[in-house]
């Protein structure tokens, strides 16, 4: 069914009567909707659906409570949609060569292949790009590897404002400068009309759609979720978040191993789990860091585990290149550091932990982490480009 938008028809005259010649205004459809399709894949009269996400079983009331969508920002399938839009389009930053997807690549994970990511101008960032995949999940709600940004709503636009990533610094005029880009833009007025219900392209809409679109992107389809799932799901964990010892249904035996090392009952897990939890991989929020640097004090979180096998490199400062260095830190490269956290200590000693895992155990915990990739969300069509071009 149509959804009537009258006002759309006057919005593309005063567009035109300001702008003059030089600006393509989009022709309507039935006075309604207008047509946007020289500039953007998606049919507006059937966005793509982001508001109700069809979550298999082992997602449980309680999996589904750690979702930190605020009740200012539910989710709706246009306002998701332009989040989307905004999220692949390089005309956000100043010189227009760079998107969010430039550095959060869905192939990937969400992420990017190099140690530091290039920003607008060619400069470097300071830490290496995370993954996205269901950055929902993390209850902090806290956001970047040091937690510096509050939430989601936070962070979304302070790329586009860094004067390395994006370049809509304040020295260029900040947010203001883009939004009187985007209202010559053949398609933001109305794009922004259509999300909302009412003309604008403000700060706080931006804000809110690319808050969205970051929520949409769930990761529930990889093999370890359905052998989890088939095998009893949340069922089969303990208070701890512990699993049972049971193989999953469709792994081999060196995968259900590095399942047991990574989240088994003693004496077998090491307790990788306390910390990405089970099954949506995403940190627990109270840890703390993981003994990289002998002087660190900045309690570092990490991106959900979903895809990471796909690419490193891994850590903050994307030190390591394999998830085989990965290993080796956990098992016996780990530092005393101030922000070490207590999980990851002796407890008589409160030296770091050495887990002295064999070179088979070692291989097991990269299997098992190979599990975790999900091709679906890898490819799933609502999280691509919706550019034409
Ligand atoms: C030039 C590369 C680059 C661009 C462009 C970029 N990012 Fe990032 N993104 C990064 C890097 C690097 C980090 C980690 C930064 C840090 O923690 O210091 C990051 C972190 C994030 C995080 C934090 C995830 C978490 O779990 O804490 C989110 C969310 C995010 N980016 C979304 C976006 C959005 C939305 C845009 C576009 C408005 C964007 N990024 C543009 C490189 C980029
Ligand atoms: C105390 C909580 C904690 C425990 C226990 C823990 N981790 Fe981590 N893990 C983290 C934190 C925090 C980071 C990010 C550290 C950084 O970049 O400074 C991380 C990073 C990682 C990364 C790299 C992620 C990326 O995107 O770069 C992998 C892989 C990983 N951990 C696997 C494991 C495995 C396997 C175990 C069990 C042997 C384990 N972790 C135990 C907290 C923990």
């Amino acid at each position: 069914m149509r959804r009537s938008l009258p006002a759309l028809t006057a919005l593309g005259m005063v567009f035109l009567g300001a702008c003059g010649d030089s600006t393509v205004v989009p022709p309507m459809v039935d006075d309604t909707l207008p047509d946007l399709s020289a500039f953007i894949t998606f049919d507006l009269d059937e966005p793509p659906e982001y508001e109700t996400i069809e979550y298999p079983s082992h997602y449980t009331a309680a999996v589904l409570a750690l979702d930190n969508t605020t009740a200012g920002n539910p989710i709706t399938n246009e306002q998701a949609t332009l989040g989307r839009v905004l999220f692949y389009d390089r005309g956000l930053s100043v010189n227009r060569t760079k998107a969010c997807a430039s550095c959060h690549d869905q192939s990937i994970g969400f992420t990017d292949a190099d140690v530091k990511s290039v920003g607008f101008e060619g400069g470097t960032t300071q830490n290496h790009a995370m993954r996205l995949g269901n950055v929902r999940f993390y209850v902090g709600p806290e956001m970047f590897w040091d937690r510096r940004a509050t939430s989601v709503e936070d962070q979304v636009l302070q790329p586009i404002q860094d004067p390395i990533e994006m370049g809509f610094d304040a020295a260029a005029g900040g947010l203001p400068a883009l939004i009187a880009r985007m209202e010559q833009t053949a398609y933001y007025p109305q794009l922004f009309e259509w999300a909302f219900g009412s003309e604008g392209i403000t700060e706080d809409r931006m804000r809110r759609s690319l808050a969205q679109f970051v929520r949409t992107l769930v990761s529930t389809g990889s093999r370890f979720d359905t052998a989890f799932d088939a095998a009893g799901g949340m069922a089969l964990l303990d208070d701890d978040g512990a699993i049972e010892a049971v193989d999953l249904p469709g792994f081999t035996a060196e995968e259900n191993r590095g399942l047991q090392l990574f989240a088994g009952r003693d004496p077998v897990g090491v307790g990788c789990q306390e910390c990405h939890l089970l099954p949506t991989m995403a940190l627990v929020q109270d840890s703390r860091s993981i003994g990289l640097d002998i002087d660190e004090t900045t309690e570092f979180k990490a991106p959900s585990l979903k895809n990471v096998a796909v690419t490193g490199p891994y850590m903050h400062d994307g030190r390591f290149s394999s998830l085989e260095q990965v290993m080796a830190h956990y098992n016996s490269g780990m530092q005393n550091s101030p922000a070490l956290d207590d999980r990851l200590k002796d407890p008589e000693t409160g030296e770091p932990l050495q887990f002295g895992l064999d070179a088979d155990d070692l291989a097991a915990l990269v299997a098992f982490m190979g599990t975790l990739t999900d091709d679906d969300f890898l490819t799933d069509e609502r999280f691509s480009n919706p550019f034409v071009n």
